[in-house]
């Protein structure tokens, strides 16, 4: 009877001290990686079309909203250099870059979409025209 006491005592702290070493580990290895993964959007988002034509129109349409919503972390022209993201870990990307240019627009429709970390998501408060405006406007960042 004793024995067995002190058995289930046993397996019980042992068990107690597995889960809290992984615990410790887990909240170590989930915080850092985050922020260092390159962002990639999933491949179904390639299939997306852009709807719009890359017209005068819809360019002047994308401009403002732009400037409206984004140039406040991604600077006016899209360097990543707006005021609102001096302060941001990672920083906000440069969108005139080979790296965000040479995504589809459908990939960068998904991360509107999607944010992360402390880039916002856009699923309900732009609507989905807007968006695609923005995309066409960002096409002409491109060095
Ligand atoms: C509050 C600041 C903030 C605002 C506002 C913001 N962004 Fe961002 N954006 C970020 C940050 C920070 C990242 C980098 C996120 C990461 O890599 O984890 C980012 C990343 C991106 C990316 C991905 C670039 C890549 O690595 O492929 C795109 C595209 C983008 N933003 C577009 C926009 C557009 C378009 C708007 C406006 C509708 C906008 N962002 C508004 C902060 C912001």
């Amino acid at each position: 009877m004793k024995t067995t006491k002190i058995l289930i005592g046993f397996t019980f702290t042992v068990l107690l001290y597995i889960s809290l070493v992984s615990f410790v580990n887990n909240s170590k290895t989930e915080y850092v990686p985050l922020q260092q993964k390159k962002w990639i959007a999933p491949a179904s988002a390639d299939s997306k079309i852009n709807p719009l034509k890359g017209d005068a129109k819809s360019i002047a349409s994308g401009k403002r909203m732009f400037k409206m919503v984004c140039a406040v972390c991604h600077g006016m022209k899209g360097k990543g250099d707006g005021v609102g993201g001096a302060g941001l870990n990672p920083k906000p990307a440069n969108l005139t870059s080979e790296a965000v240019q040479s995504q589809s627009d459908g990939a960068i429709y998904w991360k509107i979409e999607q944010g992360r970390g402390s880039m916002p998501n856009y699923k309900t408060s732009l609507k989905e025209k807007n968006k695609w405006q923005i995309i066409n406007y960002l096409r002409t960042l491109k060095k």
